[in-house]
């Protein structure tokens, strides 16, 4: 389904994605973990092609997706959603408007300039927003909501284009635990009820394990781990993240924030995320 060979992405003298190769046989949930700097971004940015590759392919069905131009590259770009850490959304406008916004891609250019939406568009938007469990938010403007809501009306709007993929560059890094859970199995949701694939960023290990299939561990622009929740061992962990014998991994946890506020915590956290 998708292949990835030898995906690489230099900014200057540095390669901030190194010969990435990796295949996927069928729609799953995949996290990629690592520590900041390690290239997760830039490898979904060139998968979306919001940023080119230096070289390698990238095929998805077969068709070598670098290489595709005008049209066919936007056509691609509404084949994969992305969603962002801070939500993206027009915070003044209702919801509603916002997830009708993921139909842009499709549109005639006078139908976006008026804002023209049929009557299955709003239908459909609305039946989104009650799958993820917020349409009575639909009229309230965007910044009204809470941030795990508003992550939901982003991947609201990610489904209105009806995407093969959904690129997620760390989804619940704004999030606090109640919230980032909620949006996760809103994700997990969508990969099992509608076979799509998902890659999400994640910056916590807890996280990976409890939701992903696979779990791909990127260091210094390379994937030095490849393998399922329960292959990634804390040796293993310690390893992607770089990190000493001091490595802890509660502190690559999303709950440590709320439970502990240890000096000792703070630095191991520091160690990991920064
Ligand atoms: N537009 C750019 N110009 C120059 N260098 C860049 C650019 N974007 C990323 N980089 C560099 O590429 C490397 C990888 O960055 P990237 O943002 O992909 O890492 P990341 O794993 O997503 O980190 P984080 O966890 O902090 O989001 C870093 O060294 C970064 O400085
Ligand atoms: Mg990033």
């Amino acid at each position: 389904m998708l292949d990835v060979k030898a995906l690489t992405k230099t900014f200057g003298n540095n390669t901030a994605v190194d010969k990435v190769s990796f295949k996927v046989e069928k729609p799953c949930m995949i996290g990629i973990i690592g520590r900041s700097g390690a290239g997760k971004s830039t490898f979904l940015r060139m998968v979306n092609r919001l940023t080119d590759a230096s070289s390698g392919e990238l095929l998805f069905e077969g068709r070598n997706v670098l290489e595709l131009k005008g049209r066919a590259r936007r056509e691609w770009q509404s084949d994969c959603a992305m969603i962002f850490q801070q939500f993206n959304l027009v915070p003044r406008m209702d919801v509603v408007s916002n997830v009708l916004h993921g139909t842009l891609g499709k549109r005639s250019t006078l139908g976006t300039m008026f804002n023209l939406f049929t009557q299955d568009e709003i239908h459909k938007a609305i039946d989104l927003l009650e799958r993820l469990g917020i349409a009575e938010h639909a009229a309230k403007r965007a910044e009204a909501l809470s941030g795990g809501q508003q992550q939901r009306v982003a991947i609201a709007r990610a489904l209105m284009q009806d995407p093969k993929i959904i690129l997620a560059d760390e989804p619940i890094a704004s999030l606090d635990p109640m919230n980032a859970q909620t949006v996760m199995e809103a994700l997990r949701r969508i990969h099992e009820e509608d076979g799509r694939m998902v890659i999400a960023n994640l910056h916590t290990l807890d996280t990976a394990r409890r939701y992903c299939d696979r779990i791909i561990g990127m260091r210094d622009g390379r994937m030095v781990f490849d393998g399922t929740p329960a292959q990634l061992t804390t040796g293993v962990a310690r390893d992607i993240y770089g990190a000493d014998e001091n490595f802890s991994e509660a502190a690559t946890s999303t709950e440590i924030r709320d439970h502990i506020h240890s000096d000792e915590a703070e630095r191991l956290i520091a160690k990991v995320t920064v």
